[in-house]
C-alpha cells in the first residue's frame, strides 16, 4: 500500500491524487482520499480498483480543502472492496486515517479497549482510528491519544491521521513500513516515498521506526514515542517531475528499459574519480575483505544476485551464496562462516522479507551491505554499508533498469574487493561498462524485432520455456519472470541441461522455447538442448552472442565482456515481455495481483 498526507495552500485533492498515482506501484486494489474543507464535514471518497476508478467516483464533485490524506491499497486483511478501502473513520466520526502495514494485535486491542464497537470493515486498520477516538474521549489531546495508540500497536505501519475538529494539523507515524516527510514552503507532506511528493518539493526528512510527526503547513516536528522532539537534517533529492512521468512513452516499463544505457553511464559517473579510478572507498570505509558472501534478495533482485555471485566469485574470488529472503528468514540454524558479509539487493530497499533477514543477521553480529536504488530506504539505513544503484525512480511494477543497475554496481564492488586483495588481472570495468552502455543503446532500436518475435513465437501460446546455462540460465530465470508477471503467459526458466529430466514432457508442437547462448564454454551444450526440444516440436527462438546462420538465430547480441553478457541479453527478453503484454492487452505497468514493493512478509 501507499499513503499520502498533505497540508498547505494547494487543493489537497489534486496533490493527494497525484501522489497516489505515483504510489500505485505499491498496490492498486482500491484507493481512497479524504479532504477536509474548512468548517465543513470531512468528505471521504473510496473505490475498488485503480485510482482512475476513484477519480471517476469523484467526478465533478466539489472536493475543496487544503488538507487531505489518501491511500492506495494492496489487500492483506479483508478483500479489496470499497468498504475495506482506506481512509477509515473512527466510530464518532471525528478522526480519519490511512494505514500501510499490518497490525498484528488488532484483535486483542479491540477486545481490551473498544469491545462495544462494531467494526465497519474487515481490516486490521480500523482499530487504530477507533483507539485514537477512544483515548481522546478519555480526555487526552489528539497528540496524546495518537502517541498512546502508537505505543500499543504491534506490527508494521505507516499512518496518516486527520482530526476533523482541528484540521490545521496532521499526524503521521511509522514502524517498519516506509514513510518520508516532504518539506515545502507554506506546505508540508508525508508519503510512502519521495516520488509521491516530487510535484510539491524535493526537500525531505527521513523518518525512522518508532517516530511520529505532527505538522501544519509551516512547521513539521518529529518526535519519539515518548513525545521528545528530535532534530533531523533535510536532504535534497535530485529527481525532477519528468523522472516520475511517462513523457513520450506509453508505459513506464518501456521508458525504463530505454533508460538502461543512461543508468549505466550514471553509475560510471558516480563511482569513477577524475583519474578514472574506482571511487567507492568512502561508502565502504572500514570494510575488510570477507571470507564468504551471502546475497539475500527477492524477485528480480534475487535474479540480479545470481549474476552477482558469478561476478564476485570470478573477479573477487570470494565464495558467494545467493538466497531467497523469505526462505533464508526461516532457515534453521544456517551454517554461516564467521567472517562473512551479507549483501542485500533491493530496488526499493523496503521489501519485508529482506528486511527480516537483515535484522536477524545484524543481531547475530554479521556485517551487512545494501545495494539499493532508494537512498534513505529502510534497508539502506539499517545496513552497515550501502551502495546506491543511481537508476532513478523505477515505477513499472516489472523491474528492468534496477536489475541491470544492481549487476553493474556489484561488478564494481567485485573490482573493489579484488583490488583490496591485490589480485592480478583485474578488468577495466569502467571501459567494459561503457561498452555495455553502447551495446544497450543499439538494443533499444530493436523494438520491431521484439514485436516480430512476439507475433511469430508467442501468439496463441500459453506455455513457454527459457533455457540457458550458467549466467545465461540466470538471465532465463529473469526473462521467464518478466514474461509471466506482465503477460500472464506461463513461463519457466530452466537450466538447459536439466530440461530433459522432466519439463521436456511439456513440449508440444509449437511450444515457444527461448534459448539464450552467450557463454562460449557451454554454447555447444545449449545448442544441443535446443535441438532436443526442437526435435519434439518446440519453436525455438535463439538469442545468442555469436549467431549461427545454420541454426537461424533470431537475435544476435552486440559483443561485450563475457562476464557481463546478462546486462545485454536481458534486454531482448524485457522487450519481448513488454510487447507480449501489449499484444494481449494487459496492463503493462500494473499487472494483476502484484505490487512493486512488498512491505509485508
Ligand atoms: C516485488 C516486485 C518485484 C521485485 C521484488 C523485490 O515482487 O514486484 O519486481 O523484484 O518485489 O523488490 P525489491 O524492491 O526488494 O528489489
Amino acid at each position: 500500500c501507499g499513503i499520502v498526507g498533505y497540508i498547505g495552500e494547494k487543493q489537497a485533492k489534486d496533490v493527494v491524487l497525484t501522489g497516489l498515482k505515483r504510489l500505485e506501484y505499491r498496490g492498486y486494489d482500491s484507493a481512497g482520499i479524504c479532504v477536509v474543507p474548512e468548517g465543513e464535514q470531512v468528505t471521504i471518497y473510496k473505490e475498488k480498483g485503480k485510482i482512475v476508478e476513484l477519480e471517476k467516483l469523484i467526478g465533478d464533485a466539489k472536493v475543496e480543502g487544503t488538507v487531505g490524506i489518501g491511500h492506495t491499497r494492496w489487500a492483506t486483511h479483508g478483500a479489496p472492496t470499497q468498504i475495506n478501502a482506506h481512509p477509515h473513520r473512527s466510530y464518532s466520526g471525528r478522526f480519519t486515517l490511512v494505514h500501510n502495514g499490518i497490525i498484528e494485535n488488532y484483535k486483542e486491542l479491540m477486545e481490551t479497549y473498544v469491545p462495544q464497537i462494531e467494526r465497519l470493515s474487515e481490516t486490521d486498520t480500523e482499530i487504530i482510528v477507533h483507539l485514537v477516538d477512544h483515548f481522546s474521549q478519555d480526555g487526552q489531546s489528539t497528540e496524546e491519544a495518537f502517541r498512546h495508540v502508537l505505543n500499543l500497536l504491534e506490527g508494521s505501519f505507516a499512518i496518516a491521521l486527520v482530526d476533523s475538529e482541528d484540521p490545521s494539523r496532521l499526524y503521521a507515524a511509522k514502524n517498519k513500513s516506509p514513510l518520508l516527510a516532504g518539506i515545502g514552503e507554506g506546505e508540508n507532506m508525508v508519503a510512502s516515498d519521495a516520488t509521491a511528493m516530487i510535484h510539491v518539493t524535493n526537500q525531505f526528512k527521513e523518518l525512522k521506526d518508532y517516530e511520529y510527526v505532527v505538522f501544519d503547513r509551516d512547521v513539521l516536528v518529529i518526535k519519539d514515542y515518548e513525545g521528545k522532539e528530535l532534530t533531523r537534517e533535510t536532504y535534497t533529492v535530485d529527481w525532477d517531475v519528468s523522472s516520475v512521468e511517462t513523457g513520450q512513452y506509453e508505459h513506464f516499463m518501456l521508458k525504463e528499459i530505454d533508460e538502461q544505457p543512461t543508468v549505466i553511464r550514471n553509475i560510471i559517473g558516480k563511482y569513477q574519480d577524475d583519474q578514472g579510478q574506482l571511487n567507492i572507498g568512502q561508502e565502504l570505509e572500514g570494510l575488510t575483505v570477507p571470507k564468504r558472501i551471502y546475497i539475500v534478495a527477492c524477485g528480480t533482485s534475487y535474479h540480479a544476485g545470481l549474476v552477482g555471485k558469478k561476478l564476485l566469485e570470478n573477479i573477487a574470488r570470494i565464495p558467494t551464496e545467493v538466497h531467497i529472503a523469505s526462505e533464508y528468514l526461516y532457515a534453521k540454524d544456517p551454517l554461516i562462516e564467521k567472517d562473512s558479509l551479507f549483501i542485500f539487493f533491493s530496488q526499493s530497499g523496503e521489501t519485508a522479507d529482506s528486511r527480516g533477514v537483515l535484522n536477524q543477521i545484524k543481531q547475530q553480529g554479521y556485517r551487512t551491505l545494501t545495494i539499493t536504488n532508494v537512498q534513505g530506504s529502510t534497508l539502506y539505513r539499517e545496513a552497515d554499508y550501502k551502495l546506491l544503484t543511481h537508476a532513478g525512480p523505477e515505477i513499472a511494477v516489472a523491474s528492468t533498469k534496477a536489475y541491470t543497475a544492481q549487476i553493474a554496481v556489484v561488478a564494481l564492488f567485485s573490482i573493489y574487493l579484488s583490488e583490496q586483495q591485490g589480485l592480478e588481472g583485474t578488468i577495466d570495468m569502467f571501459q567494459e561498462l561503457r561498452t555495455i552502455s553502447i551495446a544497450m543503446e543499439s538494443l533499444k532500436d530493436m523494438k520491431e524485432q521484439a514485436k516480430q518475435i512476439v507475433d511469430d513465437y508467442l501468439t496463441g501460446h500459453q506455455t513457454t520455456f527459457f533455457i540457458g546455462r550458467q549466467s545465461d540460465f540466470d538471465v532465463c530465470l529473469e526473462g521467464a519472470l518478466k514474461l509471466k508477471e506482465i503477460s500472464y503467459i506461463q513461463a519457466e526458466g530452466y537450466a538447459g541441461g536439466e530440461l530433459k529430466h522432466g519439463p521436456i514432457a511439456l513440449i508440444e508442437d509449437g511450444t515457444p522455447v527461448f534459448v539464450v547462448i552467450t557463454d562460449d564454454n557451454v554454447a555447444k551444450n545449449t545448442r544441443s538442448n535446443a535441438q532436443e526440444v526442437k526435435a519434439r516440436g518446440a519453436n525455438t527462438c535463439v538469442i545468442s552472442a555469436k549467431g549461427s546462420e545454420e541454426e537461424g538465430d533470431a537475435w544476435v547480441l552486440p559483443k561485450v565482456n563475457p562476464l557481463l553478457t546478462p546486462l545485454v541479453s536481458v534486454i531482448p527478453l524485457q522487450l519481448i515481455s513488454y510487447y507480449a503484454a501489449l499484444q494481449r492487452g494487459c496492463d503493462v505497468d500494473k499487472p494483476r495481483n502484484l505490487a512493486k514493493s512488498v512491505t509485508v512478509e
